[in-house]
């Protein structure tokens, strides 16, 4: 456990959040540059495909410290977007959005949580790792600007299929 993990409390995202997950979001290098119109559609619960956003708050000051938002395509869902506003990394906030999330997706009968990540990305590349995701593929040039592989990755989460015995 990281030494200075920090108590947040995971929710919903809301509209009320949008200002500040943007502003986190656009002060990162590494985040996704979402525009305002996909942020409303996360929240959109008719919106296909349907999405799971949620942030981390600092529960003394409300203060948004993170969010994560995953599409749900079950029995998969795609972590489209997971950001940590810089003061606040290295103190387990992803761990536990991420955590928060995979027990959202197994009531919504996901199996497997997938990814793409610039390879160049070796702070995501790292967590990710460490909250068990695997490399499954590596697309060469996929991102632009600028140019770079995308590593692609997975996680199986809940229990597994039961094999079918033929009998
Ligand atoms: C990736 C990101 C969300 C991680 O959030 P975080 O709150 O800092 O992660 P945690 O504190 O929960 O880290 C858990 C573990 O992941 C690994 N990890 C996290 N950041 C890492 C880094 N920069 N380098 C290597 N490993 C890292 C470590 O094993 C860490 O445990 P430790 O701190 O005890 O060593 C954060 O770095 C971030 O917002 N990056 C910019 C946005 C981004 O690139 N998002 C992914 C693409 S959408």
């Amino acid at each position: 456990m990281n030494s200075r993990a920090t108590e947040v409390r995971i929710r919903r995202m809301s509209a009320a959040d949008l200002e500040r997950v943007m502003e986190i979001a656009e002060s990162l290098r590494d985040a996704p540059r979402w525009p305002v119109s996909a942020y409303w559609a996360a929240l959109d619960p008719l919106n296909t495909p349907r999405r799971i956003a949620l942030v981390a708050e600092e529960p003394e000051t409300d203060a948004v410290a993170g969010f994560a938002v995953a599409s749900l395509l079950a029995p998969q869902a795609e972590l489209e977007s997971i950001a940590v506003a810089a003061e606040w990394q290295r103190r387990g906030v992803g761990g536990r959005l991420l955590k928060a999330m995979v027990e959202k997706l197994l009531t919504e009968q996901v199996t497997e949580v997938i990814l793409e990540v610039r390879a160049s990305n070796r702070a995501a590349l790292g967590f990710y790792q460490a909250q068990g995701f695997k490399e499954t593929e590596r697309r060469p040039r996929y991102y632009a600007d600028p140019q770079e592989d995308a590593v692609l990755m997975g996680l199986r989460v809940g229990a597994s299929p039961v094999p079918e015995t033929g009998t």
